[in-house]
């Protein structure tokens, strides 16, 4: 369910029209409803009311500011897996103590920052990681809540890109040396073993293999319990997927109830780190049509906005809903098109062949389900400038990032000095 309705044949977010918004900050850029994102979260949140869980947002999907304060208003905390997120998270007012610190191959200044800063969580990849951040806590006298993230070897059956729990993945320690790990984790006087993390995967629209990895974490969780260790804490990753296009997906209700029935009898407290779920359908890419040319049965619709503005469908063939902002006459017929940017290479295609009412440089075109893993994966890509984002809440709508300016662009580079003016250099090295 979103927010983007049409209203007399007009597409809106909310209460606005896009043509307005379009008009006042110009096409490509990126729409978000306020009333879809808090919805998505709050139905998450409340799936989930039974059950003692921190819902920290994974902010990888999504991470504006005014996207990070809004859900925390709502009570989510965060999931971090860089120093720019952990930094983005806590400049958007969440606590220290609802932030989780995922992700593979941290820094040692990284995990610096984030234990000065008191994350609740480190979840761990690696005997490198614990005896750093070890080594970190015991710097400043103090011990570092951590959980070993486990790689439980399940195929989550999702876009093999995004898969991340099979054995042959980067991700986590291998379940079957997980009992040497967390041994060798007690011993170590700057870490305090708290918890078990798992993620197997993105964009997951079949319950199993979360039944498989969650059963296997919980048979792990008893014999770590076993060996003495005080596993009080379970994280449970991300990952529950959503339509984009004719999928069925499983609702928060499900999962929860999955959840319990797996690792419920435990009686730990848990963690979940939903991104797409939260995010991905409160937000839309309006882009308006540059040209039209016919080409062997079809046409090419050639529009403003290009694979490095939205990446998911040149990086995982991704499909998303394309529709007019204007509604065609019910009478229109609807022929093939494919939907292209202007950056110069084939993959910058965002549909093939998708039946599309006749379309004229000028029209507005909407690209659904932008939401999450859109505006993050935004890349300068083509000297192109990155595209705004705005925020709709009822009849209001504000820039929450403005796109950016080519002298922003240009400025960033520097010269060498045998590239420069003579007089230039000489004045360089006066400063200096
Ligand atoms: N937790 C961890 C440790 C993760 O790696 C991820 C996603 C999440 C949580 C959030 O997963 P979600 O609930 O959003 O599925 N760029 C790709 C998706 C990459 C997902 C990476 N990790 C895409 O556009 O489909």
């Amino acid at each position: 369910m979103d927010h983007f309705n049409p209203r007399n044949g007009l597409l809106h977010a909310e209460d606005v029209a896009i043509p307005d918004i379009a008009a006042a900050v110009a096409t490509p850029f990126y729409c978000y409803s306020t009333a879809t994102l808090s919805r998505h979260f709050t139905v998450f949140r409340d799936a989930f009311s039974g059950q003692d869980a921190l819902i920290a947002y994974s902010l990888k999907a999504n991470s504006n500011q005014a996207v990070i304060a809004t859900l925390g208003a709502l009570g989510a905390g965060a999931d971090v897996v860089s120093e720019g997120e952990a930094r983005r998270a806590l400049a958007a007012g969440i606590p220290a103590e609802r932030i989780v610190y995922s992700g593979i191959g941290k820094t040692a200044p990284q995990m610096a920052f984030a234990l000065d800063a008191g994350v609740f969580q480190f979840n761990l990849e690696s005997e490198r990681e614990l005896a750093t951040l070890s080594e970190i806590a015991a710097s400043r006298a103090r011990r570092a809540p951590v959980a070993l993230r486990i790689n439980p070897d399940v195929d989550a059956r999702t876009h093999h890109k995004i898969a991340t729990g099979r054995k042959a993945d980067k991700f986590g320690i291998p379940i079957a040396r997980a009992r040497d790990l967390y041994a060798e984790a007690a011993g170590l006087v700057g870490i305090d073993v708290v918890g078990v993390d798992v993620h197997i995967g993105s964009q997951l629209t079949d319950l199993a293999p979360f039944r498989d990895a969650f059963a296997r974490v919980a048979t792990l969780v008893e014999a770590l319990r076993a060996d003495g260790h005080d596993i009080r804490r379970l994280d449970l990753g991300g990952g529950l997927g959503i339509r984009y296009r004719d999928e069925t997906a499983p609702t928060p209700d499900d999962y929860a109830r999955l959840i319990a029935d797996t690792v419920g009898a435990l009686g730990c407290r848990l963690v979940l780190e939903p991104g797409r779920v939260v995010a991905g359908n409160a937000g839309i890419l309006v882009t308006t049509v540059l040209d039209v040319k016919p080409a062997e049965n079809r046409r090419f619709v050639i529009v403003d906005a290009a694979m490095n503005d939205l990446v998911r469908p040149a990086m995982y063939d991704a499909w998303h809903a394309i529709e007019p902002v204007r509604a065609a006459p019910a009478d229109a017929p609807l022929e093939p098109a494919d939907l292209v940017g202007p950056v110069c290479e084939t993959g910058d295609t965002f549909a093939i062949d998708r039946p599309l009412p006749p379309l004229a440089p000028g029209d507005l075109l909407v690209i659904r389900t932008a939401g999450a893993y859109g505006a993050v994966m935004a890349s300068t890509y083509n000297s192109r400038l990155l595209v705004p984002e705005v925020m709709v809440k009822g009849d209001r709508f504000a820039v929450i990032r403005p796109r950016t300016d080519y002298d922003g662009l240009i400025a960033s580079d520097r010269l060498p000095d045998w590239l420069r003016p003579p007089e230039d250099t000489m004045l360089d090295r006066g400063a200096a």
